[in-house]
Formats: structure tokens, C-alpha cells, sequence
């Protein structure tokens, strides 16, 4: 049995792109009439990427975690929707069954709403991968807030600045998070980020690895009292299904055997309770905003994609069914954080939407060791493993002993995500995880897509190494030269555009329309501006070259340039910061900072701690400059303009050839500063 909507063969593909081209409205209802909506719609699709104004679905009604969890439950209601790996091996697994989920997710939900949660708010949700977390965004989506998760590895700055632009009046965290062998006091830095904030009423803290944290008296409540005050408050003492658990079931907490556990098939429909708490599942418009995502630009500030509750449920299942080929019982393990698009997309709504079972890691890939990845494939028969391809270079770098003895061979199908792959690493991936059995889809898409745009589908449409290959149905890339002028035939090379809105294209940047213009649909006429540059060969299959604007790939996390020059700026000491990325063999991208400091108080090391520190702190880890050179001038035109492509080759190791330097106020600045190039 598959989807309704799922392409089998290359001849469907052909067949599907085709129809998506020609007739893209029928083609989107015809798939998204295998979604429930509480009312239809009037109009599929209106559009113009002047303004830009895109609306899918027009006048439909729905509520997006109905169509993850409760449409499900008649038939996979004791199937797992979540295996939860934990941070440390010899914790139990917890198995969430969708009728779990179903309870948990209604019972937050009645959280939030006494807290005061309606809908429309923004609620930042800043937690560790643990279940709650995803209890707290389906929780959001129930009544229909608007949910900002920021990822764990984000400082209290960079939090706070996020807070306030979403205008945030509620925040859930938890006491903190395991990372293999460290701990994030996330409430300790939820403290510091609340400083001088004056919109945040609540925060619900979830407690997790019982680090001491300090409750503030009217703001802030435990997670654990408030759901158990709402499970007090239901008639039977526990609502939404909860008989589950009532009748002696063994929770999630303990369910890491599904075969022991009784199946009772449509008992939670039986429930006398869940109609109230359904109710709780509030009529949302389609183009209604289910959340915000933060993403780096070219700019000094990151943006809030915003992205709409019906066409991103539609993108988010289609392309999860298609590009993997799930086949329903297959376990789907996404190895990204829910604080990245990756997660919200293939961890939590797409994998839901289509009634699938979502593995979820709290850890890292080398903790306790480099075969955790092995270990969990093994351990819960993953037969789809999705992951980046800065965790597949890392582990190469172990070499094969950690997949000795670990059983892969469940794995159907494997994918990556992020960033280019580099040859090497999809042969090993091939080769090694694969046992060259497993198609590999390279899957290119952006925060601002809400899904895969352009990628193979799974043993369906041809692999290429080192190509993300052909578009989705829907998806039209074309590449244009600096003036925008389409580059017709094949072979080309040149920026990489979108004709057409897909149904999970950026809707606004929170707050700021025109700067969601400005990004994407003002460099060039009538086309959605991705920021990447790509190559296509003779068969038309797309290789995404890397950004062509400021902005870093690390590690499969986007990085704006003028960012990390603002937090490097902070600093006491420096005047001015130049910053740059240089090829990194694991991180695929790595940080580079030529900084102007004309006094170095304690000495240059000291001073680089200092300033690496500071970028953590306003920043994150995340954002932490593998190397800094300290210059005393920057190559700059007259008018100003740092010239970063001469940068860019000095971090790259190059030591004469960079070209014409004749604009520049002082030319002898380059060879002085190639001359103290920080070496690897
Ligand atoms: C940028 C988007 C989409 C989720 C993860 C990153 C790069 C992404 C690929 C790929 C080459 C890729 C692009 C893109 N990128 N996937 N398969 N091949 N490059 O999301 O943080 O929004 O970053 O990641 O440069 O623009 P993001």
C-alpha cells in the first residue's frame, strides 16, 4: 500500500512534473484533497511575487495537528509516532504511540490556553529533542499560536533579540538539555535572554536534567504541575484518550517494547472526553501562520520566515512520501535538530502528516561514541536515515570500526541535506551505510522552501553524486546571469531562481514585509531569488554550487557573515572585522575573521579567546570563528567597500594570483595581509 499521491516510477514522475506545470492548480487539489480541512477552499492558487502576495488553498479551513495525529488514530493508534532515542544510551527509549501523542499534544494544548495562550501569539519554545519539545510546537499548532523555536545552541542575545522581534509573551524551555557529554542550562539562559524584556508573561519550564534553576514567582511555572492540573481538571482525570494509560497500559515512558503493549484499537475514539479537548483544535485559514523560523542573511539581522498552515502541511507530507518513498510501517530517522527547518519539516509535520514513525535523537553522532548513529539504525530498524552530509565527513573520519558489528542492514534509503556533498563522503555513505543497496537522495532546499525542492526521489528518478538533480513537481529553477537573464540550454551555470510559488514558499519575514522582498523577490523581476548558485548538466539535473551572497554554510548551519562581524565588533578592542568562509574538510565551510585591533591588551592568543568568547555570547557556539588574523588594514575600494572576494582567496591559501587590485585605496594591504595568512 502506498499514497495516494506517491510517484512509483520515473514515467509517474515525468508524468506528475509535467501535470504540475501545466496545471498547477488541478494537480495541488488533487493532492491536497487527501487532507481534512474543515471547510474547502475557494481558489487554490493567487499569486504575484511583486508585492510578494502568495496564497494557496484560499478560503479552506483546517487545523494542521488534526491532519498529523488525530486522523490517524482509528488506524494507527497504538503505532509509534515518535521513538525517542535519549542523550545517553542506558536511558530507557520512550515509544510514543499516536494515541500518546494525540493525549500529550491536546493536554499542552489546554496548557498553553490557561496560561493564556491564544491564538496568533507567539510562543518561543527553547528546549532540548526531547518528546516535550514536540508536544509543545503540535501543542502551539492545537490552538493555533504561532510557534518560534530557537535551536539549543543559540545564545541568550541572540534569544532575546529573537523574542523581541516576534513580540513573544510566552516562552517553554526546560531546566536543561543533554548534549552528549555537556549540559545547556537552557532556563539559565532563558533567565539571562528575559533581562530588561518587558512582553513575556509566562515561561514553562520542563524539567529534564534537574539542573538547579531558579523559578521567578508569577512568571514562571513547571511543566509537570501544569499538566497535571489540566489532567485533574478533565472529569475522568485524564483527557483526550487518556484512558491509554488509565487502563494499565504502559506509558511512553516505558513502552520501549510496542509488542507488550495491548493494542485496543478505537478506544480513544470512545473516549467521553476528547470532544472537549478536540474542540481545543482551533479552525485555522489556510494561509493562516503556523510558525516562524530564524534564519541568517546578508544582513546583520536575522529574519522570521514565516511560514502557513496549508500549503506547508501539503509540501511537508508530499515531499516526505515522495522523495523518501516511505512505505507505511517504515521507521524514518532524521538526524537534524527540531531547532533547524530540518526538524520541523522531516522529523515532526511531514513524517505526521503522512502517519509515519519518527525517530528522534537527543544526542550527538560521537556520543558516547562515533557508531551512535549505527547503534540507533540497529537498535530501532531505521529504514530511512536522513542526515547532513558535516556528520557523514565527521564519522568517515573514525574510519570503520565503529560499524563493526552494527547490524544496517534494515536501511532502505538514505538521504542528506544542508550542503553540497562532497564525492567522497556520498561514496562512503554508499559504500559503507548503504552496502550500496540504499538510494541516496541529495535533497537542496532552504528555511524559506518549508521542504525539499530539488532532489532525487528514492529508487524512483537517478542519482547523481554530488547532484541534488531534478526539481519536485511544482518546482520550476531556472539559472540567470547577474542581469537576470534566463540561461537557456544545457550544460549551464549561473544563480539559481524559482518561477513559481510551490505551496511552502515564504509567506513574509515576521514584522517586515518589505524586507522579505527585498531578500527574495527584488534582485531579480518575477523570481524567487534562492541565494545559490548551481550548475545543470547535459540531462538537466541541478548541482548546487554554494551561496553566492554573504552568507556561510557551517556545518550545514547558515551563517550570515555580517552577523558574526557585528558580534566580533562587540568586542573592546576591535575597530573593525572583516569575515569570510574558507573550505573546511568536515564542516564543509569554516569561519575566518581578518579583525583590526590596535592594541592587543594581554597578547594576540588572549585577545582571540576574548573575541571567539564574545561571539559565543552574542551569537552562539554555533558561530565561533575557527581562525582570526589580526590585521591592520582591510583591502577596501574608495568607496568603502570591503573587497571580500580578496579575502575569500587569502583565507583560501592563496598567496598571489588575486586579481585586479587596482580599485583599491591601498593595494599593499593584500600582500601584508596574505603574508600573515593564520595557517591550518
Ligand atoms: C542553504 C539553506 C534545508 C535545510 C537545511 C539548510 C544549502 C541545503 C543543500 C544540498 C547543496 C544545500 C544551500 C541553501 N543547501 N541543502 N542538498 N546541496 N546545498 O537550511 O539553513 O535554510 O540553508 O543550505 O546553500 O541555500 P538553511
Amino acid at each position: 500500500m502506498s499514497y495516494p499521491y506517491q510517484v512509483r516510477s520515473k514515467e509517474e514522475y515525468e508524468e506528475a512534473y509535467k501535470r504540475s506545470i501545466e496545471d498547477p492548480e488541478g494537480f495541488w487539489a488533487n493532492v491536497a484533497q487527501h487532507f481534512v480541512w474543515k471547510k474547502p477552499w475557494t481558489k487554490v492558487l493567487e499569486w504575484n511575487f511583486k508585492e510578494p502576495s502568495v496564497k494557496w488553498f484560499d478560503g479552506a479551513t483546517l487545523n494542521i495537528t488534526e491532519n498529523c495525529i488525530d486522523r490517524h488514530l482509528a488506524t494507527l493508534g497504538e503505532k509509534p509516532a515518535i521513538i525517542w532515542e535519549p542523550n545517553h544510551p542506558e536511558e530507557r527509549v520512550r515509544t510514543v504511540t499516536y494515541n500518546r501523542l494525540h493525549k500529550r499534544v491536546c493536554q499542552f494544548a489546554q496548557v498553553l490556553k490557561n496560561n493564556g495562550v491564544k491564538k496568533g501569539d507567539r510562543v518561543c519554545i527553547y528546549m532540548g529533542m526531547v518528546p516535550e519539545l514536540a508536544y509543545a510546537v503540535l501543542g502551539c499548532a492545537r490552538i493555533g499560536a504561532i510557534h518560534s523555536v530557537i535551536f539549543g545552541g543559540f545564545s541568550a542575545q541572540s534569544i532575546a533579540d529573537r523574542l523581541e522581534d516576534a513580540g513573544a509573551e510566552y516562552i517553554v524551555t526546560a531546566d536543561g538539555a543533554y548534549r552528549g557529554e555537556k549540559i545547556i542550562p537552557l532556563k539559565s539562559v532563558i533567565d539571562d535572554a528575559l533581562i530588561g524584556n518587558k512582553t513575556v508573561k509566562r515561561v514553562i519550564v520542563y524539567t529534564r536534567t534537574r539542573t538547579p534553576v531558579s523559578m521567578i514567582k508569577g512568571r514562571d511555572v513547571w511543566w509537570e504541575d501544569e499538566m497535571e492540573r489540566v489532567e485533574e481538571q478533565a472529569p475522568s482525570g485524564s483527557p483526550g484518550g487518556g484512558e491509554v494509560q488509565a487502563h494499565g497500559q504502559p506509558s511512553e515512558e516505558s513502552a520501549t517494547d510496542l509488542n507488550t503493549s495491548q493494542s485496543r484499537p478505537g478506544a480513544a475514539a470512545k473516549s467521553p472526553h476528547r470532544g472537549d479537548l478536540e474542540g481545543l483544535a482551533v479552525e485555522m485559514s489556510a494561509e493562516d501562520p503556523l510558525f516562524i523560523l530564524y534564519t541568517s542573511g546578508s544582513t546583520g539581522k536575522p529574519k522570521g520566515v514565516v511560514h502557513s498552515c496549508g500549503g506547508y502541511m501539503v509540501w511537508t507530507a508530499y515531499t516526505f512520501v515522495n522523495v523518501f518513498q516511505y512505505q507505511p510501517g517504515d521507521v524514518h530517522f532524521c538526524t537534524a535538530d527540531i531547532g533547524w527547518i530540518t526538524g520541523h519539516s522531516y522529523i515532526i509535520y511531514g513524517p505526521l502528516a503522512a502517519g509515519a514513525t519518527s525517530v528522534m535523537f537527543e544526542g550527538v553522532p560521537t556520543y558516547p561514541d562515533a557508531g551512535r548513529l549505527w547503534d540507533i539504525v540497529d537498535k530501532h530498524k531505521v529504514n530511512i536515515l536522513y542526515t547532513a552530509p558535516t556528520a557523514i565527513r565527521s564519522l568517515m573520519g573514525f574510519g570503520l570500526a565503529p560499524l563493526e558489528g552494527k547490524d544496517l542492514s534494515s536501511l532502505k534509503i538514505l538521504g542528506t541535506v544542508g550542503e553540497p556533498i562532497n564525492e567522497e563522503a556520498w561514496h562512503w555513505y554508499d559504500e559503507h551505510i548503504g552496502k550500496k543497496k540504499c538510494p541516496i537522495v541529495d535533497t537542496w532546499w532552504q528555511t524559506e522552501n518549508g521542504g525539499v525542492l530539488i532532489s532525487n526521489m528514492a529508487g524512483i528518478t537517478p542519482s547523481k553524486p554530488s547532484f541534488a538533480t531534478l526539481p519536485m513537481p511544482g518546482v520550476q529553477p531556472i539559472l540567470v546571469d547577474e542581469a537576470g537573464v534566463e540561461i537557456l540550454g544545457n550544460p549551464a551555470a549561473g544563480n539559481l531562481c524559482i518561477k513559481a510559488p510551490w505551496p511552502s514558499i515564504i509567506r513574509t519575514t515576521y514584522g517586515d514585509h518589505e524586507r522579505c522582498r527585498q531578500a527574495y523577490f527584488s534582485t531579480y523581476e518575477n523570481l524567487y531569488f534562492t541565494g545559490d548558485g548551481a550548475l545543470r548538466d547535459e540531462d538537466g539535473n541541478y548541482r548546487i554550487t554554494g551561496r553566492v551572497d554573504d552568507v556561510l554554510n557551517v556545518s550545514g548551519h547558515r551563517i550570515g557573515t555580517a552577523e558574526v562581524e557585528n558580534a566580533i565588533n562587540m568586542h573592546s578592542a576591535v575597530v573593525e572585522s572583516a569575515v569570510v568562509g574558507y573550505p573546511h574538510d568536515i564542516k564543509g565551510q569554516g569561519i575566518y575573521a581578518f579583525v583590526i585591533c590596535p592594541e592587543l591588551h594581554g597578547g594576540e592568543e588572549a585577545t582571540r579567546l576574548n573575541i571567539i568568547q564574545t561571539v559565543a555570547r552574542i551569537i552562539g557556539p554555533i558561530a565561533k570563528p575557527d581562525k582570526i588574523q589580526f590585521v591592520s588594514g582591510l583591502p577596501k575600494t574608495r568607496s568603502g567597500k570591503i573587497m571580500r572576494r580578496i579575502l575569500r582567496k587569502i583565507a583560501e591559501g592563496e598567496t598571489s594570483a588575486f586579481g585586479d587590485t587596482s580599485t583599491l585605496l591601498d593595494p599593499s594591504v593584500v600582500e601584508e595581509i596574505a603574508k600573515g595568512r593564520t595557517l591550518p
